[in-house]
C-alpha cells in the first residue's frame, strides 16, 4: 500500500501520490519524474490522463478558489485573469543550452546584441538552474502530463511529457495537446522530450500573489537543452512560456531534431548523395482551398510573425464565392518530404491559442464559433450578463453593458483605456472550428503546393508577390520584417527583423537553417512556389488599403491559379511577379487604390534591401550562406535597373 500510493526519492522521502499509477509507468518516464521530485518536492504527485473528468474536476476546485470565473454566457467556458505582470512572452529571457556556442546562435558582429536566439553555456545553466529549482514546488502538486504532438503514433508525431505545479497549464495542456494514457503504451522505452515547468511560487509564498495567479516576473527563465531534448521554464504561467508542447518543443525543440534527422539520414547515405532528408518545424499556419467547380484541393502553409494574422487567415470565411476552405492548423506546421518527394505538413497541436481582440463575427466568425464551449479565455473583459468581451466586439455587445475589465475594472463601451489586454488569448478545442479538415488529423499530414511569408508592412510592401524561385524564395522569408506587435514585450511602432516569423523561436544556428531551407530543394523533392503578402500597408491617411480578413481569399485565389502554371496573370517586377489586375478577382470590392497597393518604390526598396543586408551581416555573419546574397544582390540589381 505504502509503495503503490508514494514516490520515495532520495532527498525528501516519500511523496504521496494523488492520481495514477506511478509504477506502472515506462522506466524512463519514473526516473526522469522521480529525479524532477527530489529537486522541485512538490507536496504530491498526479498523473493526468487527459478527460473530460480530470480537467472538470481542476476546473471546479479552480472556480472555487477564484482562479476562474465561469463565463455563464456559454457552455463549459472560462476566464482567467493573470498577474498582470505576466501577460507575454519573455524573449530576453529565453535561452539556449549547447557545448557549442555557434550551434545555437549565429557569428553576430562584435559590440552586436544578437536577436536569434540567446546562448547559455551549459555550467552557467546548471547554475541557473540550481538556483532556481530546488524546492520551487514546495506545498503544490506536481502534475505529469503525457502528451502527443500531431496524433499519437503518428509517423511526424512526437512524444513529450511535461512536469507542471500550475492547473492552469494542465487545463491547456489539454486542449492544446493531445494528452492520454495512449501516449505511454506509444513511447514504451522510447525517448520524449522533458519538459519541466514551475511558476516559481513554493508555498508558504514570500511574494505577492496577485489574482491568485502564482509567479516569479523577476525570476523568469525559459530554457532548452536541445540536445538532451529537455525544456525548462520557470517563473511564468502564461501560454506561451509555461505550454511547454507549443512554442518550446513544437519550434525550437523540433527545429532541432528536423536538422539532425536530416544529417543523420545523410550520414547513412553520404558516400553516395548528399541530400538533405530532414523536415521543417514552422511558425505556420496550414489551410485547405477546395475549388468548387473543379473539385480539385491545394493546402498552402503560411508564415508571418505574432499577431499578423495566421489564424485569421487559416480560418478564412471567403467573402467571394468560388472555393471551401478549410483550417489544419493556425500556428504552427511540420513539414516532410514523403518519398514521392512531396512536401506534407502536419498540425502538431490540437488547440488554438489564439490573439482574442479584434476578433467577432465579421473578422473570424470561424473562431468566434469554435470558443462558445469547452474554451479558456486569458486576459479578456467580462460583460455583466456572464459574456467575453474585447476590442473588437464594440458591435456585438449592447452599448450600455457594463463590462469588467482584465484588470477588474468597471468599465463601458467609449470610456478610455482597454478592456482587453492587447495580448489576450483563447485556447478553444480545433475539433470544434465549424471549418476544421476532416483529414486535420492525418498522420502523413496534407500536400503542400505554396509557402507564403508575410507581415505588417505599413509602407513599401504591395498586397502580394510570387518569388522567382526557391532560392529567392528563401531569401525573402530571411528578410521577412514587421511592425512589433503586443504578442512578446516590445512596444510601440518599430519595424522589426522577425526572419522566417521565427526569430523568437529559432532552435539552432541561423545561419544553418537557411542552409537547411536550401538544401531541401534537391531530387527527388517537389519544393513548393514560394509568395510575399502584406495585407497591412496603408495610405498617406494611415488607412488600410486593402479591406483584408475574408477578401484575402482573393489573393490566396491568384495564388493558387500561379501554382496551377496559370500564364496572362501575372507581371514581373524586380521584386517577383505581382498579379495583373484584369486578372485579379475584384468583384464587390469598391474602392480599391490598386496602384497604391502594388507600387514598388524603388528607392524604398534599395533601402530595404540595404538594410536586410546590414542586418545579415550583423546578426549571422559568417554563417549566411553564399546564395542569399547572391539572391540579395541580383535583387539590387533588379532595382537599380527599374
Ligand atoms: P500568433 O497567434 O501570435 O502567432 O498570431 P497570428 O499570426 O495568429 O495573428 P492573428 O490571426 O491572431 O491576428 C492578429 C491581429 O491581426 C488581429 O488583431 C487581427 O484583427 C489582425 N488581422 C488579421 N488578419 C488581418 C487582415 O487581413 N487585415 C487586417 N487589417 N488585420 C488583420
Ligand atoms: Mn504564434
Ligand atoms: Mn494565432
Amino acid at each position: 500500500y505504502y509503495e503503490v500510493h508514494n514516490i520515495v526519492v532520495p532527498h525528501i522521502g516519500p511523496v504521496p501520490i494523488a492520481k495514477g499509477d506511478f509504477h506502472k509507468l515506462p522506466q524512463k518516464v519514473q526516473k526522469f519524474i522521480a529525479k524532477w521530485v527530489d529537486i522541485c518536492a512538490p507536496r504530491a504527485l498526479y498523473i493526468c490522463d487527459g478527460s473530460k473528468a480530470e480537467s472538470d474536476e481542476i476546473i471546479h476546485k479552480l472556480v472555487e478558489r477564484g482562479v476562474l470565473t465561469e463565463l455563464k454566457k456559454y457552455e463549459n467556458c472560462f476566464l482567467c485573469r493573470t498577474d498582470p505582470a505576466d501577460v507575454a512572452r519573455v524573449e530576453a529571457k529565453t535561452w539556449i543550452s549547447t557545448e557549442e556556442k555557434y550551434d545555437t546562435v549565429p557569428h553576430v558582429r562584435e559590440g552586436v546584441k544578437g536577436i536569434l536566439g540567446q546562448w547559455i553555456s551549459p555550467p552557467e545553466m546548471e547554475k541557473e538552474m540550481n538556483d532556481r529549482y530546488p524546492g520551487c514546488m514546495k506545498g503544490r502538486t506536481m502534475f505529469v502530463i503525457p502528451f502527443s504532438m500531431g496524433p499519437i503514433g503518428g509517423p511526424i508525431s512526437k512524444i513529450g511529457i511535461q512536469l507542471t505545479d500550475s492547473n492552469y497549464v494542465l487545463l491547456c495542456m489539454n486542449i492544446m495537446t493531445r494528452v492520454s494514457p495512449k501516449v505511454w503504451e506509444t513511447l514504451g522505452d522510447g525517448d520524449f522530450v522533458k519538459c519541466i515547468h514551475s511558476v516559481g511560487c513554493p508555498r508558504p509564498v514570500t511574494r505577492k500573489v496577485v489574482n491568485h495567479w502564482p509567479c516569479n516576473p523577476e525570476r523568469i527563465m525559459i530554457a532548452h537543452r536541445p540536445t538532451e531534448r529537455e525544456i525548462m521554464s520557470y517563473g511564468s504561467g502564461y501560454g506561451g512560456n509555461s505550454l511547454l508542447g507549443k512554442k518550446c518543443f513544437a519550434l525550437r525543440i523540433a527545429s532541432v531534431i528536423a536538422r539532425d534527422e536530416g544529417w543523420l539520414a545523410e550520414h547513412i547515405i553520404a558516400s553516395v548523395i548528399a541530400r538533405d532528408e530532414g523536415w521543417l518545424a514552422e511558425h505556420m499556419l496550414i489551410m485547405g482551398l477546395k475549388n468548387d467547380k473543379t473539385g480539385e484541393e491545394k493546402f498552402i502553409c503560411a508564415a508571418f510573425p505574432s499577431a499578423c494574422g495566421k489564424t485569421n487567415l487559416a480560418m478564412l470565411q471567403p467573402s467571394v464565392p468560388g472555393y471551401t476552405v478549410r483550417v489544419v492548423g493556425d500556428d504552427i506546421a511540420w513539414l516532410k518530404f514523403d518519398k514521392e518527394g512531396t512536401l506534407r505538413a502536419i498540425n502538431p497541436e490540437a488547440g488554438f491559442f489564439g490573439v482574442a481582440p479584434g476578433t467577432n463575427f465579421k473578422t473570424n466568425p470561424n473562431a468566434m464559433k469554435t470558443f462558445q464551449k469547452n474554451s479558456i479565455f486569458t486576459n479578456v473583459a467580462e460583460t455583466a450578463d456572464g459574456g467575453f468581451y474585447w476590442e473588437g466586439m464594440e458591435d456585438e455587445v449592447d452599448k450600455n453593458m457594463m463590462i469588467t475589465t482584465w484588470l477588474n475594472k468597471k468599465w463601458q463601451i467609449g470610456a478610455p483605456g482597454k478592456a482587453a489586454h492587447p495580448n489576450s488569448r483563447f485556447t478553444a478545442p480545433a475539433s470544434q472550428c465549424p471549418n476544421i479538415h476532416p483529414d486535420w488529423e492525418k498522420p502523413e499530414g496534407v500536400p503542400i503546393s505554396a509557402i507564403i511569408f508575410g507581415g505588417r508592412r505599413p509602407t513599401g510592401v504591395p498586397l502580394v508577390f510570387e518569388t522567382f524561385s526557391w532560392q529567392h524564395g528563401v531569401s525573402v522569408g530571411a528578410c521577412v520584417k514587421s511592425e512589433a506587435t503586443a504578442a512578446a514585450e516590445f512596444k510601440g511602432k518599430m519595424i522589426m527583423h522577425d526572419p522566417m516569423a521565427m526569430r523568437p523561436f529559432m532552435g539552432y544556428n541561423f545561419g544553418n537553417y537557411l542552409k537547411h531551407w536550401l538544401d531541401l530543394e534537391a531530387k527527388p523533392h517537389k519544393v513548393p512556389k514560394i509568395f510575399h503578402v502584406n495585407w497591412f500597408r496603408v495610405d498617406e491617411e494611415g488607412e488600410f488599403l486593402w479591406p483584408g480578413f475574408g477578401d484575402n481569399i482573393r489573393v490566396l485565389d491568384w495564388v493558387l491559379r500561379r501554382c496551377a502554371g496559370e500564364e496572362g496573370i501575372a507581371e514581373k517586377t524586380p521584386v517577383g511577379y505581382i498579379p495583373k489586375k484584369e486578372s485579379f478577382n475584384l468583384t464587390n470590392l469598391g474602392d480599391l487604390k490598386w496602384d497604391e497597393l502594388f507600387s514598388i518604390p524603388k528607392y524604398y526598396w534599395l533601402d530595404d534591401i540595404r538594410e536586410s543586408k546590414r542586418f545579415l551581416e550583423d546578426q549571422v555573419g559568417t554563417d549566411v550562406p553564399q546564395v542569399i546574397w547572391d539572391e540579395l544582390d541580383e535583387q539590387e540589381k533588379r532595382l537599380r535597373e527599374l
